[in-house]
């Protein structure tokens, strides 16, 4: 991606490749909804996989859960979301527009007011309401706007009373679209509500889950007693989570619906480690995280996650060049949290969380022991003793990172075609462990059945191990473009040296080669079949 790639050529891309579509379309779309079509869901599917694989298959120290979306209401209750899971939400006098309050771009200008409006027929209205002109606007569009107000209110042809101006700097209380006045903040749940059973009353209420964590929190006790795990170990799960976000935003980035993958990971409270070990190791600059000692506190439990998931996405592509870090202030903090870093992504619209990876002390599992009445404690066999562990949480999101991916992957290139034309490449250079498709297969030409033959056969022997494209149609050129675009790693051309028969002295297909075309080098060699799968497995891998 280059620094200035407009999103709009990525979401031109996405639609017309089949990566992402709005949810709905058909019916003019759904706001903040969105549908993963054929290329989306593979790219989808191999992040999370990905994500899986590091997590728990490749440690020995996490296991994973796939816990039920909607879960008892108490343990929203318990983790704080009913009570504190929101926005501050205002809403446009004007439009009824509803913005976050907390987004509202400052503006500076002159604050019309008005008392109130009556009209030659005897209507009045008293409420009070204001306009923000900036710099320069005439002030009959301010007049505009609050005529448009009290029409709205029942008055035909006010007129305003008792207008006054002021200056305002760095204002939020006014819509940056219209200079209308805003209401007041006021919260703003962001849980879905809805009902279990037959019956929708206050009693059967119950949410889609904000988060997946809080399931991980209330499985711990069954987890610990059926795996058998000792700390430090960890949770992790991937699934849907949904929050009414009051402006979805940046395509996929801000949704209504998406999917998280999560870790809780359970460690000893520094006092239990102090007492083991006699000291808890501190963190400082440039200290080894590679591999976990047992005199480790949260805070080089926290940074070694950060170091792990930094691993993780230069795994996949995503390098120090496209990622940032925000280490909360101590006063941004949720109460219970003792650090947090956010690792950012370079998006096209600006730099903006990718992951969470939150220090939360015991609080999570503290509430559930308080509002279940057991305690949700862990029997320590070396020190001898009943504790509630203390959790780090990387919290990433799904669909964040398959945006983060395309935009890193995005690249034209200017090319002069055979007529002489200008015209622009687009490549995705996805990392191939990612790729929607990891081979594109294609005979020369379409009308040698013999070349079609083992084209076929190439591409059924592919599909056993990975996701192969069969592809015969149009110049072969144009399909390496489509392919590129749809950021296939590897194509094979099946020509007439494939075919070239026995050699003196070697069985039929001993010799049988094909040329392998790289994606982002261009470059073309020649491969044996017999050993064409194997290589591929290696660079996917
Ligand atoms: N359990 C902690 C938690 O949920 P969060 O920062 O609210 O923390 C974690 O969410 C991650 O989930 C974010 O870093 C982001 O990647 C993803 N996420 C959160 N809200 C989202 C939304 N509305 N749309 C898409 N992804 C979202």
């Amino acid at each position: 991606m280059n620094e200035s790639t407009p999103m709009e050529k990525i979401v031109a891309l996405c639609k017309r490749r089949g990566f992402i579509f709005q949810s709905s379309e058909i019916y003019g779309g759904l706001n903040g909804f969105w549908d993963f079509g054929p290329l989306g869901a593979e790219l989808k599917r191999n992040l999370r996989d990905a994500w899986w694989k590091s997590m728990t298959r490749q440690r020995d120290d996490v296991v994973g859960l796939d816990a039920s979306i909607i879960m008892h209401p108490n343990i929203w209750k318990a983790s704080g979301h009913v009570d504190t899971f929101s926005d501050p939400m205002c809403d446009c006098l004007l439009t009824q527009k509803r913005y976050r309050a907390d987004q509202i771009e400052p503006q500076s200008g002159t604050v019309y007011r008005y008392t109130g409006a009556r009209t030659d027929s005897g209507q009045s209205s008293s409420e009070p309401y204001s306009v923000l002109l900036t710099a320069g606007k005439n002030p009959e569009s301010a007049r505009k706007i609050a005529r448009q107000f009290y029409t709205q209110r029942g008055l035909t042809e006010p007129e305003l009373l008792g207008e006054t101006t002021e200056t305002a700097t760095q204002t939020t209380r006014f819509n940056p679209e219209n200079g209308s006045a805003l209401t007041e903040p006021r919260p703003f749940n962001l849980m879905f509500r809805t009902h279990t059973g037959p019956i929708e009353s206050e009693e059967n209420v119950a949410y889609l889950r904000p988060e997946t964590a809080q399931a991980i929190f209330a499985q711990y006790k069954n987890v610990v007693d059926s795996s058998r795990k000792k700390l430090p170990f960890g949770i992790c799960q991937i699934g849907k989570a949904f929050r009414n976000e009051i402006n979805p935003r940046n395509y996929i980035f801000r949704s209504r619906e998406f999917e998280q993958m999560e870790l809780e990971f359970f460690i000893k409270p520094d006092e239990i480690t102090a007492k083991l070990h006699g000291e808890v190791q501190p963190w400082t600059e440039g200290a080894d995280l590679s591999t976990p000692q047992p005199n480790w506190g949260w805070e080089m439990w926290h940074r070694y996650w950060v170091a792990e998931r930094t691993a993780f996405y230069a795994s996949i592509g995503l390098g120090a060049d496209v990622l940032d870090y925000y280490w909360q202030k101590p006063e941004e903090l949720a109460h219970y949290a003792r650090a947090c870093v956010d690792i950012l992504f370079k998006f096209p619209f600006g730099t903006e969380e990718l992951e969470g990876i939150a220090a939360r002390g015991s609080f999570d599992l503290d509430q559930h022991s308080k509002f279940v009445g057991k305690p949700q404690d862990y029997f320590d066999e070396e020190a001898k003793l009943r504790y509630v562990p203390h959790v780090i949480e990387p919290s990433a999101g799904l669909d964040r990172l398959t945006l983060a991916v395309l935009c890193a992957a995005f690249h034209e290139e200017e090319t002069i075609d055979e007529k002489g034309k200008k015209e622009v490449l687009t490549t995705l250079r996805l990392h191939p462990r990612i790729a929607p498709v990891k081979a594109g297969v294609f005979p020369l030409l379409k009308n040698k059945p013999e070349l079609l033959a083992k084209a076929k056969s190439i591409h059924r022997d592919l599909s056993l191990d990975m996701n192969s494209f069969y592809d015969e149609s149009g110049s072969i050129g144009k399909r390496y473009a489509r392919q590129d675009e749809a950021g296939t790693p590897f194509c094979i051309t099946v020509d007439f040296e494939t075919l070239e028969g026995v050699k003196e002295g070697l069985l039929a297909g001993e010799l049988d080669t094909v040329t392998l075309r790289y994606r982002d080098s261009k470059k073309q060699e020649r491969v044996r079949i017999s050993e064409l799968k194997a290589k591929l497995l290696e660079l996917i891998r």
